[in-house]
Formats: structure tokens, C-alpha cells, sequence
């Protein structure tokens, strides 16, 4: 099926007609061309990367480079999902300035279409100038896991009424800054709901409720490809860790016991050459 390529104008369109948008998490090439084959609206290289595939033990440590090696990789396997580049911890935060230029390089390095970065009110600043240089922004706010440090943990955000509000005007100054788009991680069904339908941004939740306009997901969580349980967010659609070990197992169990490879496995060469070898 012929399909077109994915812009930020398109999923303001979705959001007028109602129509759901799918966006899920990638950092790698192969993953990247499922998502192309199967046709999700929008592909995140989210920091995220971090914990699933380099194994720290929290996002704060992604580099800028670190997200454009990965970047660089999805980037090569789609052409119509929206690919967003995640802002790094630390690769923003300084100042509008530092903001441009790193968000400058996920484009032209990375052949992004968007950045995301998180925060509210605190970095509109660096949102105008983004915008204003001509970069799409998609918000995000809720549970941000660059501020694990200052929300005490990941935890779910907006559950009181002063924590409800403060979402509710950062999402304002987020569209009044320039972002149209924007992830809620971890907050209330209820105000995700209402905040979708009061606001012009394209609102995408993860454990947000079944009502935003969208829906993002780590491809990690939706496959089982990690040894721990998938957090309560996610649907684990198919289980992959314990499919891998055993190919794994399988593998070094045949390599020792000689089964692997089998003849078909090799390539033949003429006995008569193998006769004149000399050693
Ligand atoms: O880094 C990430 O994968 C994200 C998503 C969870 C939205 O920010």
C-alpha cells in the first residue's frame, strides 16, 4: 500500500477528525523498518534509549551523540513515520541558545522531523527559540524521568489539585511557546481527557488514559524484550526475552555438542583441490 509521508500539520489534522495516532519508541534500523512496513503514524528515538538498549540505570546520562548514532540508524530504516528526536539531559537545559543548537543537529545530523524535550513553563524559553528557528517541538510533561532526581522517584504526576492545575498552564505556555505536540507520561485519565479537549496540541499519553489523541509506547515494554515485567502502562503484546534465551541456549548447546553447523551450513570445495594443499 502506497502511504504518505507523516508531517506535524497532518496530526493536527488527525486531532480535528478524531482519528487516533500511533507512535512507538525505535533505536535501531531493523525495528525502524517494521514501523515503516506496518505504517505507525510516528517513530520516537526517545531517551529512553538509555535504559533499554545501553543499560544505564537511568536517561541521565544519553549524550547528544549517543542519541544521534541512534537516530542515524532509524532514520535510515523509515520514510514516512514523523521521526522525533528526544533531547538528551543536559542538552537543552543551559540555555535557548544551547537549545537551538543541539535541536539544529538532531535535524541536520540525524534527519529528524521534530525534537522532543520535557518540562513545563520552566523551558518555554528554549521552545520559542527552537520554533523560531523553523524546528517542530513536541512538549512533554507529567512524570519527566530526566527530573527523577526532583520528582522523588517515578511517580505519577498531577493526582492533587494544585499538581493538576500546574499541567494544565504548562501545556498552555507549551502551545503559547510554539510546541504543537506533546507526550503526557503517567498522569490522571481524567485530566489527560480534559486537557485534550481544551488544548490545540496533539496530546500523546503514555499512562495517560485511553483519551489523548495518541499513543506512545517503548517498543521494549510492547515486545518483552527485557528481563523485568513490563510496567503497568504497557500491553506486553508478545514476550521475547525467554523466546531469545532459549535460541541462545539452543545455539550454545548444539555449538558444544557438534550439531551446529550442519553440512548445509558449509561451502563445498573440489576433493581434487583439497589433494594439493601442502602443509
Ligand atoms: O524516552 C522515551 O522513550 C520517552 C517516551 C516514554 C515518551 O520519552
Amino acid at each position: 500500500m502506497e502511504r504518505k509521508k507523516i508531517t506535524v500539520p497532518e496530526l493536527i489534522q488527525k486531532k480535528k477528525t478524531g482519528e487516533k495516532i500511533s507512535m512507538l519508541t525505535a533505536y535501531d534500523y531493523p525495528t525502524a523498518r517494521v514501523m515503516e512496513r506496518v505504517g505507525v503514524d510516528s517513530v520516537l528515538v526517545g531517551d529512553s534509549l538509555g535504559m533499554v538498549v545501553l543499560g544505564y540505570d537511568s536517561t541521565v546520562p544519553v549524550t547528544m551523540d549517543e542519541m544521534l548514532h541512534h537516530i542515524k540508524a532509524v532514520r535510515r530504516g523509515i520514510k514516512n513515520p514523523l521521526l522525533i528526536g528526544d533531547m538528551p539531559f543536559m542538552s537543552y537545559q543551559v540555555s535557548a541558545r544551547q537549545a537551538v543548537a543541539n535541536a539544529g543537529r538532531m535535524m541536520k545530523e540525524g534527519g529528524c522531523d521534530c525534537v522532543k524535550l520535557e518540562g513545563g513553563v520552566e523551558v518555554t524559553p528554549q521552545v520559542k527559540a527552537i520554533t523560531d528557528a523553523g524546528i517542530p517541538v513536541c512538549a512533554h510533561i507529567g512524570l519527566t524521568p530526566q527530573s527523577v532526581a526532583s520528582l522523588g522517584g517515578y511517580k505519577v504526576q498531577g493526582k492533587d489539585l494544585g499538581g493538576a492545575q500546574k499541567l494544565i498552564d504548562d501545556a498552555g505556555a507549551l502551545y503559547e511557546a510554539g510546541a504543537r505536540l506533546i507526550v503526557f507520561e503517567c498522569i490522571p485519565s481524567a485530566l489527560a481527557a480534559a486537557i485534550t479537549k481544551n488544548t490545540p496540541l496533539v496530546t500523546i499519553g503514555i499512562g495517560a488514559g485511553p483519551d489523548c489523541d495518541g499513543q506512545v509506547l517503548v517498543i521494549h515494554d510492547l515486545v518483552g524484550l527485557a528481563e523485568r515485567n513490563p510496567p503497568k502502562m504497557a500491553r506486553q503484546y508478545v514476550n521475547l526475552f525467554p523466546q531469545l534465551e532459549q535460541a541462545v541456549s539452543s545455539y550454545a548447546q548444539e555449538v558444544r555438542s557438534a550439531a551446529f553447523p550442519a553440512p548445509e551450513h558449509g561451502f563445498a570445495m573440489d576433493q581434487a583441490v583439497v589433494d594439493q594443499l601442502k602443509f
